[in-house]
């Protein structure tokens, strides 16, 4: 049966690692730096306001997580600046593969951006990239309060998509995120961006492995 498909959103669809350029001015040399650990903070905080029930937006967790990338880089940042990079999180870039992958896959599957963020968040920039419009709906954490890899988020993925009685199947470059799902009891598959990036060793698999988006309709007509 035709899995509906659930999009992960920043690292699938959009890149967050796009804030380096624009990160320039305020950190330099070590703009990568700032903007990598930008992201790796904002997950972490993510996890663990989730774990110790403590939710706060997504926008709050990029929020914290920039200050601390910053600091942590011995950089200061205005508080204009701040709102001004804030606002630019909302327009981040697009992956090149990802709005005709959902072109190929228009009208064949039924197809939700499933995501940490924010409605608002969503609708800006997956607007921005001409990417909102294809999809049936949008489904955020926030409405449950909880973030991925929380079980709880995943059944609830399953019952706004309505995915019932037909198998719901992420579609996630992020590891941890396919190993959530899967655990959930959803289908994943893995976006292997980089040749580099290891699936972590959780004894729990992805249903199969791309290496880029526009694979995605030959290897689900394979699953
Ligand atoms: C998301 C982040 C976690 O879009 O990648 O849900």
């Amino acid at each position: 049966m035709k899995p509906i498909l659930a999009f992960d959103v920043y690292g699938t669809l959009v890149d967050p690692m796009g804030m380096a350029e624009l990160l320039a001015p305020d950190a330099g040399e070590v703009a990568e730096s700032v903007s990598s650990q930008w992201r790796e903070k904002q997950l972490e905080f993510s996890f663990r306001k989730g774990l110790m029930r403590m939710y706060e937006d997504f926008g709050a967790c990029t929020r914290q997580a920039l200050r601390y990338a910053m600091a942590s880089h011995g950089l200061e940042l205005s508080a204009e600046r701040e709102d001004e990079l804030m606002g630019d999180y909302l327009s981040l870039p697009a992956f090149e593969d990802s709005l005709p992958a959902l072109k190929s896959l228009e009208g064949h599957y039924r197809m939700y951006a499933f995501s940490n963020g924010t409605y608002p968040a969503l609708k800006k920039v997956l607007g921005h990239n001409d990417l909102l419009v294809m999809f049936d709906g949008l489904v955020s954490v926030d409405d449950i309060k909880s973030f991925k890899p929380d079980p709880a988020v995943y059944a609830y993925a399953r019952r706004a998509t309505g995915a019932m009685d037909q198998p719901l199947c992420l579609v996630s470059s992020n590891a941890w995120d396919v190993i959530g799902a899967r655990a959930a009891g959803l289908m994943a598959i893995w976006v292997q961006r980089d040749a580099g990036k290891v699936f972590e060793d959780w004894g729990i698999q992805p249903n199969a492995v791309v290496r880029s988006l526009s694979e995605l309709p030959d290897t689900l007509a394979g699953l």
